[in-house]
């Protein structure tokens, strides 16, 4: 467990996750692992920028000896309290009791409350700036991306953007950087984390885009907190990072459902074939059968979203509401929406599907479509021309 030379002295002692299958509890599938990432910067003052979850402790412990005593830390740089970059501060403090943590005044409080003990801990704001000897660096506040605590750390002189969350992506990997990795999987990757984690703050990440383009920093690396860091082009990150934040989407529709007996499914696929039929794209998942990071990465690019469920007791089938709530958090904006399903007695699932595709904030461009039992032949054709017309909605926009 060696650390890895980013730039003069200044050393990569993160970890990596390759059997992390869950983040953030079990609400994002991570198939590729991840990564924690924590950096070393030796000068007069050794830092330490984040560090890594707290069962990989040992092995960043590891990497830091292989560049310095680890006891020789000065000042630990806490860009967020999350645990997956927190957790190891108890026991590193234990081997160099005297570091002083540096982060935001929310870090300060919210390291308290979660590990209750005292740091030595000192507030930062954005611009203010720390010396560590020959090199210096910049705090920028970024709160609510995506905590209230977050921050990013600008390395001056080697001109490096210690990032934390933000343009990173849980993918596990022996390579540290963007150009020692197939391109499609890391953006697929970057792509999944904004969807799955930062889409609800897109607002903000916008306006913190080009707050960060006024500062004018030169940046010839970002090195972020998940997986890779981007040295070769760390423009092309930040302009996807620009369009994901405006919402830009392409013109294609995602089709999501559940189905008890296999009504709302037919409905589901006659519906596809309706899209089709207008020459627009289309992706169709069972919810039930298939993972909701990957259902949320293809609707992050999307246009439309048509989804369905068959009635189950006061609502819809239970993977649905899940998926439902979770889609309402994201606040998805500037996309368009329709519900369908089946039902023996009482629609009641259709009339919510449609009112939480409302309260997420997608406009509702047609009145939902529901069958009694199993469609007919009629019923059918109703649902081909169901998902045409939606098809004609998201072209016309
Ligand atoms: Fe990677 Fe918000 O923690």
């Amino acid at each position: 467990m060696k650390a890895i030379r980013i730039a003069d002295d200044v050393w990569w002692v993160g970890a990596i996750d390759w059997n992390a299958r869950h983040f953030h509890g079990h609400t994002y599938t991570t198939k590729r692992g991840t990564t924690y990432n924590a950096y070393l910067i030796v000068d007069e003052k050794i830092t330490l920028v984040d560090a890594v979850y707290g069962p990989f402790t040992d092995e960043m412990i590891q990497r830091i000896r292989t560049v310095i005593p680890v006891e020789k830390i000065d000042a630990i740089i806490a860009n967020h309290i999350e645990p997956d970059h927190s957790g190891a501060y108890p026991e590193l403090l234990k081997l160099c009791p005297n570091a002083k943590l540096y982060g935001s005044a929310r870090a300060g409080q919210g390291l308290e409350r979660y590990y209750h003990q005292k740091f030595d801990f000192t507030p930062v704001k954005t611009g203010d700036k720390l010396s560590l000897g020959k090199k210096t660096l910049r705090f920028i506040e970024i709160p609510m991306i995506h905590w209230p605590d977050s921050m990013m750390t600008y390395l001056e002189e080697d001109q490096i953007l210690f990032s934390n969350d933000a343009f990173g992506q849980h993918y596990a990997t022996n390579e540290r950087f963007d150009d020692e990795v197939p391109w499609e999987i890391l953006m697929e990757e970057a792509a999944k984390y904004y969807a799955n984690i930062l889409w609800p703050f897109s607002h903000l990440i916008a306006k913190k885009l080009v707050e960060l383009a006024e500062m004018n920093l030169p940046i010839r690396m970002i090195a972020t907190s998940h997986g890779v860091s981007w040295r070769k082009e760390p423009r092309k990150i930040i302009t996807a990072y620009e369009r994901w934040a405006a919402n830009v989407t392409d013109p294609k529709i995602v089709i999501v459902y559940e189905t008890m007996w296999g009504s709302t499914a037919k409905m589901a696929r006659k519906i596809a074939e309706g899209v089709a039929a207008s020459g627009v794209k289309y992706e169709i998942h069972d919810i039930a059968a298939t993972d909701r990071t990957e259902v949320i990465y293809d609707m992050f690019s999307a246009k439309g979203y048509i989804v369905g469920s068959s009635n189950h007791d006061s609502g819809m089938l239970p993977n649905m509401v899940s998926f439902m709530e979770f889609l309402k958090g994201l606040h998805p904006k500037n996309r368009i929406g329709c519900a369908f399903g089946s039902y023996g007695w009482s629609g009641i699932a259709i009339k919510k599907l449609e009112e939480t595709l409302k309260e997420s904030g997608v406009e509702i461009v047609q009145p939902a479509l529901s069958v009694v039992y199993a469609p007919d032949e009629a019923q059918l054709a109703a649902c081909h021309e169901f998902g045409r017309k939606i098809a004609e909605f998201v072209k016309a926009v």
